[in-house]
C-alpha cells in the first residue's frame, strides 16, 4: 500500500498560504487539508491552489476541520497575528498562547501521533506550552525556530564571501528572535573552519564585519516587514524543509526548536539548536561544543524565553 503523507495546515495567513503553495511544489505531499477560523478563506486558498494542480504532481487538497487532524503525519500551525509595526515575537506571547492551546486542545481530539510543527510567534513559546502545558510528546513538537535564521546568516555570509550559500555552514541558535546567538566557532566554508578560511580569502574579514552580518540576520524579518508588511517566503521554504526532513527520515541537522533536556545546561524551555530529525520528529539534540561567550549568549536567551514564560498570565 503507497503511504501517503497527509499534512493540515492551521491558519492561512501570509506564512500558512506561502508554506501550501511550496509545499505543493515539493512533491512530498499527497493529501494536504486547510484549516482556517475564516471557512471561506481556506475555501478559497484550496480552490485557488488545485486550478494549479494540472501543473504539478497529482495531490488531493481542500479546506477542512479539526476532524481531519485524524492520520494526519504534519500538523503545521501558522495561526494567530505576527509581529506589527515596533512590535518583537516576544510581544505576541499572552495573545498567542492562548490561541495554541485553543487549537492544540481540538487536535488532541483526533489525534496525539501526528507531528506538530510550530511557525506561529513567538514560536519557541509557543513550542514550549505545546510539549510542557498541552501535554504532547515533546519529541513530536517541532518550532521552525531559527532554521530560517540560519539560511539568513549562510545567505548572506555566502554574499560576503561570494561563495555559494550550499558551500557555506553555519547555525544561529536559541531564540527566533532578538536574543539569538551566531555560533561562528560552528561555521565552516568548504569544510574549513572559518577562522581558518577567513586568512586564505583576501577579503581580511574583521569582527565588526561580521558583527555586522550577524546584526543584518537579526533584524532581517524586521526589515522584510517594514517594506512588504510581513515575512512568508523564506519561513515557507524551512518550513518545506523541516517537512521534507521529517516525510523523507532523513536524520537532518536542522536547528528547530525543540525542549532542551539539560543539553547546553539547558533544562525547562525549547530554543534553536542543531537538532537530528526525521520521521519520528526530534530524533535527536545535538550537544556540541560551543566556545564560552556562545555559551553564555545561548544561556541568556533561554533566561530570556523563561521569563517570557513566566509572564504569559
Ligand atoms: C521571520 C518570522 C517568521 O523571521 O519570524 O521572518
Amino acid at each position: 500500500m503507497i503511504k501517503t503523507n497527509k499534512i493540515v495546515i492551521i491558519g492561512l495567513g501570509f506564512v500558512g498560504s506561502a508554506t501550501a503553495f511550496t509545499l505543493m511544489h515539493s512533491s512530498l505531499i499527497s493529501e494536504m487539508v486547510l484549516i482556517d477560523i475564516n471557512k471561506e478563506k481556506a475555501q478559497g486558498e484550496a480552490m485557488d491552489l488545485n486550478h494549479g494542480m494540472s501543473f504539478v504532481k497529482s495531490m488531493d487538497i481542500k479546506a477542512g476541520d479539526y476532524s481531519d487532524c485524524e492520520n494526519a503525519d504534519i500538523i503545521i500551525i501558522s495561526a494567530g497575528p505576527s509581529i506589527g509595526p515596533n512590535e518583537t515575537r516576544l510581544d505576541l506571547a499572552n495573545k498567542n498562547s492562548i490561541i495554541i492551546k485553543k487549537i492544540v486542545d481540538e487536535i488532541q481530539k483526533y489525534t496525539k501521533s501526528s507531528i506538530i510543527l510550530v511557525a506561529t510567534n513567538p514560536v519557541d513559546i509557543l513550542t514550549y506550552i505545546v510539549s510542557k502545558e498541552c501535554g504532547y510528546n515533546p519529541k513530536k513538537v517541532i518550532g521552525s525556530g531559527t532554521v530560517l535564521d540560519s539560511s539568513r546568516f549562510r545567505y548572506l555570509l555566502s554574499k560576503h564571501c561570494n561563495i555559494d550559500t550550499r558551500n557555506v555552514h553555519g547555525y544561529i541558535l536559541g531564540e527566533h528572535g532578538d536574543s539569538e546567538v551566531a555560533a561562528w566557532s560552528l561555521t565552516n566554508i568548504a569544510g574549513t573552519r572559518i577562522h581558518e578560511y577567513c586568512p586564505m580569502c583576501n577579503l581580511t574579514c574583521t569582527k565588526d564585519e561580521r558583527e555586522k552580518i550577524f546584526h543584518e540576520v537579526k533584524n532581517s524579518a524586521y526589515e522584510v516587514l517594514e517594506k512588504k508588511g510581513a515575512t512568508s517566503y523564506g519561513i515557507a521554504l524551512s518550513i518545506r524543509r523541516i517537512v521534507e526532513a521529517i516525510l523523507r527520515d532523513e536524520n537532518s541537522v536542522l536547528t528547530v526548536s525543540s525542549l532542551l533536556d539539560s543539553q547546553y545546561g539547558i533544562n525547562d524551555i525549547a530554543l534553536s539548536v542543531p537538532t537530528l530529525i526525521g520521521r519520528n520528529g526530534v530524533h535527536k539534540v545535538l550537544d556540541l561544543p560551543l566556545e564560552e561567550e556562545e555559551l553564555t549568549q545561548l544561556h541568556k536567551s533561554a533566561n530570556k524565553l523563561k521569563e517570557t514564560v513566566n509572564s504569559i498570565k
